[in-house]
């Protein structure tokens, strides 16, 4: 009876998630996983940011989505296998551990947990992760409650699209102290990033913009919806023969074609700013008074709840939604979801429906988590 007991309960404190487990294997959908244990997160990273307050959550995960840096994401070499993959989570807090100063249990969330982080003692560079699984562990200060009126849906499908652009817009395009009149250039304005910056640019900062973005035809309504005021098809016109030199404040590159960053600096007026998340910097001179960043978001997601406050904030005033789900998939077929982001033309984002545990799993994942 007592083997039988502690089967169940091993059986139970399982779950369904797409990773890998072990370190050999390829990534892929299994249902032996493990539930994470509370005080994980700071037995295996260090440092942790200065506003991590010691206290880590177990979310149950609703929902997540595709991000293209999912597919093939940083893993530590050794040492931290069974692991989960994904970035984005929506989902309900089950259990908290440590002093938790903001969140409890019962309140759902929104987050972004792809963070790269150094692994405790040898330093080594790895990722986080963990939202492809029916129970996640976060950081408190990586969380903040779902904005008002958001589905968990959507609220899965914004974390990192939302911090990226908002990063790239406030902390390096310098939004902030940008006057009314600002000019704006999102390159793939239907990519997840690019529905967001545009959103952004137009009703994020309180200032007046006129922004320029690139897709297809078929997404010209789409982009429009979003804010943009001049659509270019990238398949008949090239953006750098259209738009005159120095006619740009900023630059927002979230596409990455060979050649974008020489062409994106001559577009920038002085002052101006290129900010490219994809890595294609200019390697000519710059035009003078204008400057070039490229980033990495997940360099900074150990801290994000500050952020996630603030576009939540925007989120209500409806200054930053994600108004087109692309496709769904569910855990099991990640493969498919991965396929279709590797096309390179999902509209908006591709969403991660999380199968939902019984009451009984839930339970035992509480256990497991307190173990
Ligand atoms: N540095 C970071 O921290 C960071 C964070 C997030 C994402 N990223 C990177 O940013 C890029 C965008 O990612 P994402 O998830 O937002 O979107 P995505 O899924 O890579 O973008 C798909 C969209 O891009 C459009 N597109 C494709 N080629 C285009 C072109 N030549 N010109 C204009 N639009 C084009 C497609 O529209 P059509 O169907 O019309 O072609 C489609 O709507 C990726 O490279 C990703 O790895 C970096």
């Amino acid at each position: 009876m007592l083997s039988v007991l502690a089967a169940n309960a091993l059986g139970a404190a399982q779950q369904q998630a797409y990773g890998k487990l072990s370190v050999l294997q390829a990534p892929g959908f299994s249902t032996n996983f493990p539930i994470p244990a509370a005080g994980d997160l700071h037995k295996l990273y260090s440092p942790l940011p200065a506003n991590d307050t010691g206290c880590e959550v177990l979310l149950k995960v609703a929902f997540s989505s595709v991000n293209p840096s999912d597919i093939h994401p940083t893993m530590a070499p050794s040492g931290h296998f069974p692991k989960p993959m994904g970035s984005d989570v929506a989902g309900t807090v089950v259990a908290t551990a440590g002093p938790c100063k903001r969140l409890k249990q019962g309140d759902q969330v929104w987050g972004d947990i792809g963070a790269n982080a150094q692994v405790a003692g040898s330093g080594a560079r790895t990722k986080e992760l963990g939202a492809y699984a029916q129970f996640a562990t976060a950081l408190e200060g990586q969380l903040s409650r779902i904005p008002a009126g958001m589905g968990l849906a959507e609220a899965g499908s914004l974390p990192k699209v939302a911090l990226t652009s908002y990063k790239a817009l406030s902390w390096y395009a310098r939004f902030g102290s940008r006057p009314n009149g600002t000019r704006v250039l999102v390159l793939g304005g239907s990519a997840g990033t690019g529905s967001v910056a545009i959103q952004l640019a137009k009703r994020g900062f309180g200032i007046s913009t006129n922004v320029t973005t690139t897709t297809s035809a078929a997404n010209f309504e789409y982009v429009a919806s979003l804010g943009a005021d001049t659509l270019i098809d990238y398949h008949t016109s090239d953006w750098w023969s259209v738009l005159p030199d120095g006619s740009m404040d900023v630059v927002y590159d979230c596409v990455g074609e060979s050649g974008t960053g020489d062409r994106a600096v001559a577009k920038l007026r002085a002052g101006g700013s290129y900010v490219t998340i994809t890595g294609e910097l200019a390697s000519a001179e710059l035009p003078p008074q204008t400057e070039q960043h490229m980033f990495i978001n997940s360099d900074t997601n150990l801290a994000s709840a500050p952020l996630l406050e603030e576009l939540a904030r925007l989120a209500v005033v409806g200054a930053v939604r994600m108004p087109r789900i692309d496709s769904t998939f569910s855990l099991e077929a990640m493969d498919g979801a991965f396929n279709r982001s590797s096309t390179h033309h999902a509209v908006g984002k591709i969403s991660i429906a999380v199968p939902q545990p019984s009451r009984e799993t839930e339970a035992a994942a509480r256990e497991a988590w307190r173990r």
